[in-house]
């Protein structure tokens, strides 16, 4: 009680005023201060490292920016700088004629030597040095939980060579705020003498908005709520990856960035390849068609149909190579060899178009296709007999979903090898930018086949104006293969939505900082927070960003996504 129970108390509104000040003034415990229900824990620097590389902070700092860095610096009139390093340098000498030996005697000259190299820089106007103080303060809801973080970022300074310090008793000293005057009171140790370079290591952050003129928003910088704004047709590559645990956000980031994409641009293509169903009437909103393939509503396409491969008979033959190499695992080589002989023999023969049945039959009688006729079956009276026929399919105009749910595991690698054809195909034809979303890409990681091709379309689709939005619980699919890596190197933004765990492999492959590494298990998930917490990997930057809808952009998703497209003949 700021008052207690003296007279102020039987003032009225001098008593009210009194008991609001009661509630927000601060508490303070050894190692922290405490104001409402906000908690503060300052670490100190007492010593920097030797070396520290450009935007270090940047890098060691939590993305989500719960820890507020301040730094003071005042310069150190040039004569007295002089004196400093003299100084010092005269304090080596000294140490080092007193005789220290081995290890001892290279640190002491290398601290002559370094003193004596600042100084002439110091006397050139090169350099100069500076009065430095740093200070963190770990900002959260509860005591244990600064503290904990405190820990956790004082051990990841002290990788980097950092000794920090905890105030202990001097928690308000340490948290006073600026005068400005160089002269402030601070605990002990607080000041440090560092030169220009050293200062400038400790500017964390470069320019980190990004606003590209003509793109879509794909987040708000968690640091400073910036905007970031990207224009995916502006850079080398036009696909993105999104990775993220199940729940995190990846199929409402996705379509979030269709919608965007749409209405910024809608002569854009946008195609979704949809394993579970989910988007169909998010396109139906957008105006666009639905192509169930399992149900065969909407039509169904003709895989033996070179119309799929742009008429080229060649290609078409090797892809239904592929195709049924994905269908029929346990093909032998001898039974590929009868396959791949009658496929190009119907194809290589003319302008017609051929069915199941025509491949059947073209097959040699006896020996040898027994096990392959049956295989065929499938086609003619199983569960693909509806492909056995022309191509139903339509002109589709506007986005378009192919909607894959229902199809049995073992036969998706089969329908994504034709379905990426006829992908390939209308990207390459159609003039116009063109985006193609593929959810649950990791169904295509899985066989090395589609892999392969997925990699090829990434590598080559900007060609035709074309990217890809691939999604997946986490990139260690594809870090496992050699194609699998080449796709990942050729997404030009990645982003990680709250990851379940972050594998050693994706730290590395995508350099990943160990409080980045940290944070993407605990990232927000929308459920929590009503928006999707994520860490951007755009070029070279690292952007720790909120995916956030809109109300009427949320209200346009929520009400259509992860729902099927009603059935339409
Ligand atoms: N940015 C967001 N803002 C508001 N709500 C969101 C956001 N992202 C996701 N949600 C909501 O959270 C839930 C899960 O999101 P979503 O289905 O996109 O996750 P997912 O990563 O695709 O998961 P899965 O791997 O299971 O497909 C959905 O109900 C969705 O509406
Ligand atoms: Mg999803």
């Amino acid at each position: 009680m700021v008052g207690g129970a003296g007279p102020s108390d039987l003032l009225g509104m001098g008593g009210r005023v009194t008991a609001r000040r009661d509630r927000t003034a601060p508490v303070e415990g050894t190692t922290w201060l405490r104001r409402g229900r906000s908690y503060r824990a300052p670490l100190l620097v007492q010593k920097f490292p030797s070396e520290l590389p450009f935007g270090f902070l940047g890098r060691v700092l939590p993305p989500r920016g719960e820890i507020d860095v301040t730094v003071e610096a005042y310069r150190i009139p040039s004569a007295r700088a002089l004196e400093v390093l003299q100084g010092a340098r005269a304090v080596a000498e000294s140490e080092l004629s007193g005789g220290h030996g081995g290890s001892e005697t290279a640190v002491i000259e290398a601290e002559r030597d370094s003193a004596e190299e600042l100084g002439r820089a110091v006397a050139r106007r090169t350099q100069e040095l500076w009065k430095v103080g740093l200070r963190f303060v770990v900002r959260g809801p509860s005591r244990i939980r600064v503290e904990a973080e405190r820990v956790r970022f004082a051990d990841r300074l002290a990788a980097l060579g950092f000794r920090s310090r905890v105030p202990r008793f001097e928690t308000r000293e340490a948290l006073r705020s600026f005068q400005f005057t160089g002269s402030d009171v601070r605990p002990a140790g607080y000041w440090q003498t560092l030169s220009t370079d050293g200062l400038a290591t400790l500017y964390p952050f470069a320019e980190e908005s990004v606003l590209e003129p003509g793109g879509v928003l794909v987040g708000i910088a968690l640091s400073d709520s910036s905007p970031v704004v990207l224009d995916r047709w502006s850079h080398g590559s036009y696909s993105w990856g999104l990775f993220g645990m199940t729940g995190a956000g990846k199929s409402f980031a996705a379509a979030l960035l269709l919608a965007r994409t749409h209405w910024m641009r809608p002569d854009s293509d946008l195609l979704i390849l949809d394993p579970l169903g989910e988007y169909g009437e998010f396109v139906r909103g957008l105006g666009g068609s639905v192509v169930s393939v399992a149900g065969g509503r909407g039509g169904h396409w003709n895989p033996l149909d070179p119309a799929t491969t742009g008429g080229d008979r060649e290609e078409k033959a090797a892809r239904v190579g592929t195709m049924f190499r994905a269908l029929f695992p346990t093909l032998r080589d001898e039974e590929r060899a009868l396959l791949d002989t009658a496929t190009n023999q119907l194809l290589r023969r003319g302008a017609s178009v051929p069915t199941f049945d025509d491949l059947a039959a073209e097959l040699p009688a006896g020996d040898g296709t027994g096990r392959l006729r049956t295989f065929l079956d499938v086609f003619r009276s199983g569960s693909l007999a509806s492909l056995n026929g022309p191509t139903t399919v339509g002109p589709l105009n506007g986005p378009v979903d192919v909607d894959l749910s229902g199809i049995p595991d073992d036969q998706m690698g089969f329908h994504l090898t034709y379905l990426l054809d006829w992908l390939y195909g209308r990207m390459r034809d159609r003039p116009g930018p063109k985006l193609v979303l593929v959810d649950e890409a990791h169904l295509l990681a899985r066989h090395e086949a589609t892999a392969e091709f997925l990699d090829r379309v990434v590598r080559h689709v900007r060609h035709f104006d074309a990217g890809l939005l691939l999604l997946s619980q986490a990139p260690d699919d594809f870090l496992r293969t050699a194609s699998g890596r080449s796709l990942l190197r050729n997404l030009y933004a990645t982003a990680f939505l709250r990851l379940s765990e972050v594998s050693a492999e994706t730290r590395a492959f995508y350099g990943l900082t160990p409080a980045e590494a940290e944070w993407l298990p605990k990232a927000r998930l929308p459920r929590e927070a009503g928006y999707a917490e994520s860490l951007w990997r755009i070029g070279g930057w690292h952007l720790p960003l909120a995916v956030v809808a809109t109300t009427p952009e949320y209200e346009f998703l929520e009400r259509r996504l992860g729902h099927p497209a009603p059935a339409t003949g």
